[in-house]
């Protein structure tokens, strides 16, 4: 840098820190000058956040929200959609309480709004960031200018645990890329500035360890080390605070025995003193009230615990509106409390700008403008595309030739409402394409799509129908044997069959938790009888979660992982199928061999008796299944193949401040344009603790050509070595490191290099 561009660099610091002061002076004086305004109980109001019964996750709604509203009984309310019902809402707030204090309006805006993108797991398969904060930008549009100024998301929570639903709302199973994927959905969300009509507050969720849920159960107790919380969970919640999310959300589950909700360490101690976050924290829906159950206390205690450990907001349990005044009076928590929680809320509501304008959101002028775009389906179309896995491509079946007949089967072939995925609390489903008319649509003049539903998702109407809720309902009353029968005759009638199948929407996300998570009895029985008819089989396998396809791979020779992709999904697996848009997807989570192997995941610690082969006596093996999973973390084909030149480094040598350089050469080795993701992991060989055997720490996507080669360069400097010891000391340590490069976390290249 040369001095000139230093001193301008200076002035522009200074510059942006005295306006940063004055903002927070300016915002500090306003709030001082309003709290002192405000009685004990409209403080207690701003923390109250009820739902108004549009959309509810749980068994409570809120009642007389209007009368709670005018009395300054609410700060916000939640999961309402169009600008005229929430006007009408905050027309009350505004001009019939007495302080007329605007309310905050959330939502779960989680993978999009009426412009549905894949179900975040999909999104991270996609590895592109840009693409990932492209789609939150475009979320926080559509939603800002339908009156949500407010979005539970990201969740970042790290998930290590398929038979977990809500796997389908993170990013997967490794502690970067899920801190990559976070930080690109804030930026996307809140963008620059946060008072911009068209960003919106985000809300990192669910703070902590939610998706160590004991057995997968939804809900259940998280229990782990410090040294794990700290190195593999907890960085994606960091991330979150580094970029400058607005609001986190306590989970449901216990942290070292105590609720996330009520556990002052967690809240207080790492996330407001050790990371520095600043914004507030909601609770999740009725985890104040839901301590109770987990055996801390009455209504009064467990609020007192929520607020005195630093959850500012009570999602739905009212149990601050109810209580906090009491507990006051006797003692339990103290006025300062109750401000400080009040003030947080009232913050977030200044720096969205609602001070300034409490309509700022609800201009009903730009929904019709600016929701469901063409621009914004495009975005969404083409990142769906990115997120398909090619799992197996063996016979080149894939892609598909626009020519004689196709036979479309499964029960996920002709479903609309299925096709956003779960959770899309906005979707507009009747507006969306099922794959078959997508399909004909692709097809149209020069190849025959036909269509059988050929099976129901399984044999058992009562699982069936506890996956479909939600309007996903696609039951057919026909007998099984004849729906099969029917889609056998169709396939021996066409060139190549295009098996939908695999999980309804509502069978991953909340509360929707899987033992089992093979492709289900009915769909399997119909593979086996089109198998039969040697007709070649695409498998498309949509999935919420990281599904056991052990018998499909062996039997099957095509398989496209789908996930599900939003309201452009069925154009998108279109684009892919028939040969558009190459497969650039890699997995972000383990795909398992079968259930026994759970919790399978690559970037685990050694034994003492490793074993990377099956089965020796007295190593760390099971009799039955071999160690490796069916397919690794950050494993996917493309239509061209890609080859990797060996991998060199700059030095074998590096000093704490200085850095080594690892290279490779990618070259598109076949015939048509792909994408490949390069990947870097390293490994401590030696250290104070346990080291991972792997951790990803960096990757690159690109694109190349048929015969375009590209030099792929990472620089590993100190901060890719550091970890927390066991006194939770971020630091690195002097020793040996194996860096890998390659395609995917098993096939990789390896050389060493020493940290002096
Ligand atoms: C419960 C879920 O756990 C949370 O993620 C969501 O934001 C709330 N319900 C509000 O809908």
């Amino acid at each position: 840098m040369t001095l000139h561009r230093l001193y301008t660099w200076i002035a522009a610091a200074t510059v942006a820190l005295a306006a940063c002061a004055s903002t927070d002076t300016k915002m500090d004086q306003f709030i001082n000058d309003l709290m002192g305004r405000m009685t004990l109980q409209e403080k207690i109001g701003q923390l109250n956040l009820p739902v108004t019964g549009d959309i509810i996750t749980g068994s409570s709604v809120s009642g007389d929200v209007v009368g709670q509203i005018e009395r300054g009984q609410v700060g916000g309310l939640f999961n309402m959609k169009g600008t005229r019902q929430i006007r009408q809402l905050q027309e009350v707030a505004v001009e019939r309480s007495r302080l007329g204090i605007p309310l905050l309006f959330g939502m779960d805006v989680i993978h999009g709004y009426e412009t549905v993108f894949p179900i975040p797991l999909a999104m991270s398969m996609s590895w592109d960031m840009d693409a990932i904060a492209r789609s939150a930008r475009i979320a926080a549009t559509e939603a800002t200018a339908d009156g949500i100024c407010w979005t539970f998301s990201p969740m970042v929570d790290l998930c290590r645990e398929p038979r977990w639903g809500r796997m389908s709302e993170g990013a997967g199973e490794d502690p970067y890329l899920v801190s990559q994927v976070g930080r690109a959905m804030i930026e996307g969300y809140q963008g620059p500035d946060l008072a911009d009509r068209t960003t919106m507050m985000a809300c990192v969720k669910h703070f902590a360890l939610y998706g160590g849920a004991e057995a997968g159960r939804d809900y259940n107790t998280v229990d782990m080390s410090h040294v794990r919380m700290f190195n593999e969970y907890f960085p994606p919640y960091k991330a979150g605070v580094d970029a400058g999310a607005g609001s986190f959300m306590a989970a449901f589950n216990t942290v070292d025995y105590i609720p996330a909700t009520g556990n002052r360490w967690l809240l207080t101690d790492v996330l407001r003193q050790r990371w520095g976050f600043d914004g507030f924290v909601v609770s999740d829906y009725t985890g104040i009230s839901e301590m109770i159950n987990h055996g801390m206390g009455d209504l009064q205690a467990v609020s007192a615990l929520a607020l005195n450990a630093g959850t500012d907001m009570d999602m739905v349990a009212s149990g601050y509106v109810s209580t906090l005044e009491r507990s006051l009076a006797e003692g339990k928590v103290t006025v300062e409390a109750i401000d400080q929680a009040c003030r947080r809320v009232v913050e977030a509501k200044y720096k969205l700008g609602l001070f300034d304008d409490p309509y700022r959101y609800l201009d009903p002028k730009r929904a019709g403008k600016e929701i469901y775009t063409d621009a914004h389906r495009a975005e969404a179309r083409r990142l769906a595309t990115e997120t398909f896995v090619l799992l197996k491509n063996d016979d080149h079946v894939l892609p598909l030739k626009r020519q004689g007949r196709i036979a479309l089967v499964g029960p996920l072939a002709n479903t609309r409402a299925n096709m956003p995925g779960t959770w899309s609390v906005a979707a507009t489903s009747e507006r969306y394409s099922t794959l078959l008319e997508a399909m004909q649509r692709a097809t149209a003049g020069r190849a025959e799509v036909l269509y059988a539903k050929g099976c129901n998702v399984c044999y058992d109407a009562e699982l069936e129908k506890n996956a479909t809720m939600f309007g996903r309902e696609m039951r057919d009353e026909r007998d099984a044997e004849v729906m099969r029968t029917e889609a056998v005759r169709l396939a021996q009638q066409c060139d190549v069959v295009v098996a939908a199948m695999g999980e309804p929407s509502e069978m991953s996300g909340e509360a929707s938790s899987r033992s089992q998570l093979g492709i289900l009895d009915a769909q399997r029985d119909l593979l086996e009888a089109l198998l039969k008819t040697g007709k070649p089989i695409v498998l498309l396998n949509f999935a919420g979660r990281a599904t056991v396809m052990t018998w499909e791979a062996e039997h099957l020779s095509t398989i496209l992982n789908v996930w599900f992709g939003g309201s452009e999904a069925a154009d998108a697996i279109c684009d892919v199928i028939f040969g558009d848009v190459a497969p650039s997807g890699k997995l972000s989570v383990t795909m398992p061999r079968n259930e026994g192997q759970i919790p399978i995941y690559y970037n685990h610690l050694n034994t003492g008796r490793p074993n990377p082969k099956w089965f020796t006596k007295y190593t760390s093996n099971y009799l039955d299944v071999p160690n490796d999973p069916l397919f690794p973390f950050g494993y996917g084909l493309s239509y061209t193949t890609f080859s990797y030149s060996p991998l060199t480094l700059s030095s074998t040598t590096m000093g704490r401040d200085g850095s080594v350089e690892a290279t490779v050469t990618v070259t598109n080795t076949g015939s048509t344009a792909g994408t490949e993701v390069v990947q870097l992991y390293l490994r401590d060989l030696v250290g104070s603790i346990a080291r991972p055997v792997q951790e990803l720490k960096d990757f690159a996507r690109i694109t190349l050509q048929p015969g375009e080669s590209r030099v792929v360069t990472f620089t590993i400097t100190a901060d890719k070595l550091k970890f927390y010891n066991a006194d939770l000391v971020y630091d690195c340590e002097p020793g040996d490191f194996e860096v890998m490069v390659g395609p995917d976390s098993r096939n990789v290249q390896r050389l060493t290099f020493t940290l002096q």
